[in-house]
């Protein structure tokens, strides 16, 4: 067999349906699906990046970059939804690139989407070690800086240095406290989950409905912000202007992440081919209103220089008096538990890819072990945690969070890429959902998701590739030598 070959349609739907110690536990609703991807999405993107996006990069603008990066993900998510319900299966992109682009493409995006969603939970969980450290601050409590702050930092574009602290404990916790929950039920976790998201839907609505009324229209205005120039009079770009709207548009690529975390839960919905669609288009829909809604309110409430903050909502809201000192208190609670949520999906989402990747053999066996009580890939879930847990004590959330995103924007092009190659191959498969107006959706989705790549600074380019060879190095020497369909034709 070659690193090309291609996992039967009929091979993958037959494992997916196999029951025994491997099955997974069929629990999840349309409504769970959504809400677990509304939990994955609303998080540190809105509550801590649209601020440093608007003041550094596109200024009330940035509203426009919340339109063009939505505009990518609705063409990628369009994408995902065919694919999840014609091949509602665990691993996601992963599994979507075996069926069509062959193993050595599938290996590559199985090994990109850990930069999705195992680093995705370290970042958020620093994010989030920040909030929670501001609350007990407010609480009174004090928790000494060298346990609350990455030991590294970046320095310049690429230089690690120390920077004395010793590890951030609060993010260690909390990815070891969501990776606990996850070993013990995928339905317990479920419920967790969504009693968060009510609550963080209904603050950033609190937000919108109440922020309106204090918006001072002048914020507005220039909409778009000239775009600076240096000494020499030339044009500084990602600097306000056209060129900010997208260099914003990259940045805040971040807070659209997680919907396609949905497909990761394909063999635990009790519907798959008809809900998961539902929950990937329902909960990027859903988010995308609320973003661009609060990226108006939020620019609306203060001059946009003011935003260039940890906690741009707070100060936003504190711009409109002491009628909203409330409201104040409850975005820091609600960010606190929005975050925690998004790492809980990011880390359910992980092991569910691993437990793919090792049922085709192209990782060790125990990434497969499925625990006898809780019917979860426990061992999965358990080093997932641990690595997530060590990445998020010691590394500052910038490092991370670039690398989140190139990773999540190169698995779209493959998928988008993925839809146009099966309905050229295989026109006569069942598609209970098919992605509109093909070939124009998946090119867009390719052409949108590919010019955020480009937008991103090169050393993430670098940290990529060295990453990717890494993982083709463990394919040679370990994958391609274990694969079962390799196995199969010999
Ligand atoms: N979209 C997620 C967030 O903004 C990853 O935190």
């Amino acid at each position: 067999m070659s690193i090309w070959s291609k996992k039967p349609l009929a091979l993958l739907m037959q494992e997916a349906s196999g029951e025994g110690e491997h099955a997974l536990k069929r629990s999840l609703t349309a409504m769970n699906l959504t809400l677990l991807g509304v939990g994955a999405i609303i998080g540190a993107g809105i509550f801590v990046l649209t601020g440093t996006a608007a003041a550094q990069h596109a200024g009330p603008a940035i509203v426009i970059s919340f339109l063009i990066a939505g505009l990518g993900c609705a063409f990628a998510g369009l994408c995902y939804a065919e694919f999840a319900s014609m091949i509602p299966i665990a691993g996601s992109a992963y599994t979507y690139g075996y069926a069509t682009l062959g193993e050595l493409l599938a290996w590559i995006i199985g090994w990109d989407l850990i930069l999705e969603y195992l680093f995705a939970a370290s970042t958020v969980a620093v994010g989030w070690s920040g909030y929670f450290v501001q609350l007990l601050n407010d609480l009174g409590i004090a928790l000494p800086s060298a346990l609350t702050s990455a030991p590294f930092a970046v320095e310049g574009t690429h230089t690690l240095v120390r920077t004395g602290a010793i590890v951030n404990l609060p993010a260690v916790l909390l990815v070891l406290a969501m990776t606990a929950l996850l070993v013990v039920g995928i339905r317990e976790s479920a419920k967790l989950n969504n009693a968060i998201v009510y609550l963080k839907v209904a603050i950033v609505l609190l937000v919108i409905g109440f922020g309106a009324f204090y918006v001072n229209t002048a914020n507005w205005s220039p909409f778009i912000p000239p775009q600076l120039t240096d000494a020499s009079g030339a044009l500084v770009p990602g600097k306000f202007g056209w060129s900010g709207i997208f260099a914003g548009a990259g940045v805040i690529f971040f807070a659209y992440i997680g919907f396609d975390a949905v497909s990761t839960a394909a063999q635990e919905a009790k519907n798959p081919q008809r809900d998961l669609p539902i929950g990937i288009l329902a909960s990027l829909a859903i988010c995308t209103v609320l973003y661009i809604a609060m990226a108006l309110v939020m620019t609306g409430l203060v001059p946009f220089p003011q935003l260039d903050v940890a906690e741009p909502v707070y100060v936003a809201l504190d711009a409109a008096g002491p009628s909203l000192a409330w409201l104040k208190y409850f975005t820091t609670i609600g960010a606190v538990a929005g975050l925690a949520s998004v790492v809980l999906v990011m880390l359910m989402g992980q092991p569910r890819i691993f437990y793919a990747m090792s049922r085709d053999g192209l990782l060790p066996q125990v990434f497969g072990r499925v625990h006898p009580t809780f019917q979860t890939p426990w061992l999965a879930t358990i080093i997932t945690g641990v690595c997530a847990a060590v990445l998020a004590g010691l590394f500052p959330i910038g490092l991370l969070g670039h690398l989140v995103s190139i990773g999540t924007l190169f698995a779209f092009v493959i998928v988008c890429a993925g839809v146009l190659v099966l309905r050229y191959r295989s026109p006569e498969l069942k598609r209970p959902f098919r992605t509109p107006l093909v070939p124009f959706v998946p090119l867009a989705g390719i052409g949108v998701c590919s010019w955020l790549m480009y937008n991103l600074p090169g050393d993430t380019w670098w940290r990529l590739a060295i990453w990717m060879g890494i993982g083709l190095a463990i394919y040679v020497f370990y994958g391609r030598t274990h694969s079962k369909l390799g196995c199969a034709g010999e």
